[in-house]
């Protein structure tokens, strides 16, 4: 099987851009040049098209197994097609929890069997399953909630933490929020039904207390850490100050484009864990992602359907959907002159493959894996709740006219998404981790 991409402006390694034809053989990159012949290979026409190396979104809580009704591998996997994502990091809060080798190797039989693009899963932390988490395979790495967590995925004692970062050596990723501070401040806060109030309880110190803790240990053990979307200035400028070489940042996009506005006009479907900050938040975690303080984006795509988020606050759970929208939120904002496109590429493919240590993905260049995405620069469309392909049915940014859309979305070298067609018969492949 060969593709011939013809005509694109193709986003090579250097940042730079290239108006010419991308070869795919099989499954990689064969060969990027001008006029290549075209043999036998399908012609895709990409001109006026801007291809970049598939997203590869590290943080998603995809549902499955156990709370199918809000989201499925299938259908979050086509929802990732249409955003233009062809790998995932998903994480272990399903039901069952994903603690366990047995539970781990469930998730992944599931994935050959249901997804559209390219799936990797975190082992997640409880106090008890030290074992499990030295040894389960293949994994990205070690999911820890350090807060805002119910049940047996919490691990908020430094003596637990500090027993989970002394062995092994595979990354470990903090939700990083304050439990006992959560616990004291929803106490006092407790009688308020105002979604804002959420940002309040779960406020930026109890943030910063727990990315604190986290570094804290990590370099007692010169762990690899990675901080998941962080949200506050103060934990961007701590980042810009005192930043291991062995540690990364994320952020996602709601927490750059969105801020406590937001729960006047979209009320608790903006609210999420972390909660959105303010706009000063917006702007310093702009510039730590800018200087590289922060070093990728993630959505945390966590879907509920509208009839639990229509639920009055605290009921209400926190959490919304974003594989679907956020290249094309991410290119808008370039579009905008906050960024250029090259950096939203590396920011949300280059720079999460090599932290992750993916071998031969996130760039275009000849032998690397065929993951690509095709989106329109010049031209923008709203985000309609009707077009929603994630199986709660509804995105944050209904409404928003966004510039970038995926419009091909390839996997492994296979057309998966088409202009709003989907292939449903592909099914990506398991991540491997260096
Ligand atoms: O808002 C959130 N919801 N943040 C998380 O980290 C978990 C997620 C969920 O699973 O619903």
């Amino acid at each position: 099987m060969a593709l011939l991409i013809q005509n694109a402006n193709v986003l090579l390694p250097s940042g730079e851009f290239f108006l010419g034809d991308v070869r795919i053989e099989g499954d990689r990159i064969s060969e990027i040049g001008s006029k290549l012949t075209s043999g036998d290979a399908e012609i895709i026409d990409a001109t006026g098209l801007t291809l970049l190396p598939g997203v590869i979104d590290p943080q998603v809580h995809f549902r499955e197994p156990g709370l199918e009704y809000k989201e499925d591998l299938f259908t979050a996997s086509r929802a990732c097609a249409r955003g233009g994502v062809t790998s995932f990091l998903e994480m272990p809060n399903t039901r069952p929890l994903t603690t366990t080798q047995e539970t781990l190797d469930d998730k992944l039989k599931r994935a050959s069997e249901k997804c559209l693009v390219n799936y990797g899963f975190f082992i997640g932390a409880t106090p008890a399953n030290q074992s499990d988490l030295l040894t389960a395979n293949p994994v990205c790495g070690i999911k820890i909630f350090m807060g805002s967590m119910h049940g047996d995925l919490l691990v908020d004692e430094e003596a637990a933490l500090d027993a989970i970062f002394s062995k092994g050596e595979r990354l470990i990723a903090v939700h990083a929020e304050d439990q006992a501070r959560i616990r004291d401040r929803r106490a006092e806060y407790g009688d308020s039904t105002e979604p804002k109030i959420h940002s309040v309880i779960q406020d930026n110190q109890a943030a910063l207390n727990a990315t604190e803790l986290a570094l804290k240990l990590s370099k007692k053990y010169h762990r690899r850490l990675h901080i998941l979307h962080m949200s506050t200035a103060e934990e961007a400028e701590l980042m810009q100050r005192d930043k291991p070489e062995w540690v990364t940042a994320e952020v996602t996009p709601q927490h750059l484009v969105l801020n406590t506005s937001a729960y006047e006009t979209i009320g608790t479907m903006a609210q999420m864990n972390p909660p959105l900050r303010s706009p000063h938040d917006n702007e310093v975690l702009w510039q730590a992602l800018r200087n590289g303080a922060i070093d990728f984006i993630a959505t945390d795509h966590a879907p509920h359907t509208l009839e639990e988020k229509a639920q009055s606050y605290p009921k209400s759970p926190s959490g919304m959907p974003g594989v679907e929208t956020s290249l094309a939120v991410m290119l808008t904002q370039a579009a905008q002159g906050r960024c250029t496109v090259a950096q939203v590429s590396n920011w949300m493919s280059t720079a999460v493959a090599k932290a992750y240590r993916i071998p031969n993905k996130g760039l275009i260049e000849p032998g690397y894996d065929a993951d690509l995405v095709l989106v329109d620069l010049n031209r923008s469309h709203p985000v309609l709740r009707e077009e929603v392909a994630s199986k709660c049915g509804w995105n944050p940014f209904e409404g928003w006219e966004l510039t970038g859309w995926a419009q091909v979305t390839i996997v492994n070298g296979q057309v998966v998404y088409d202009r709003g067609k989907f292939n449903n018969e592909i099914r990506g492949r398991a991540l491997r981790f260096g």
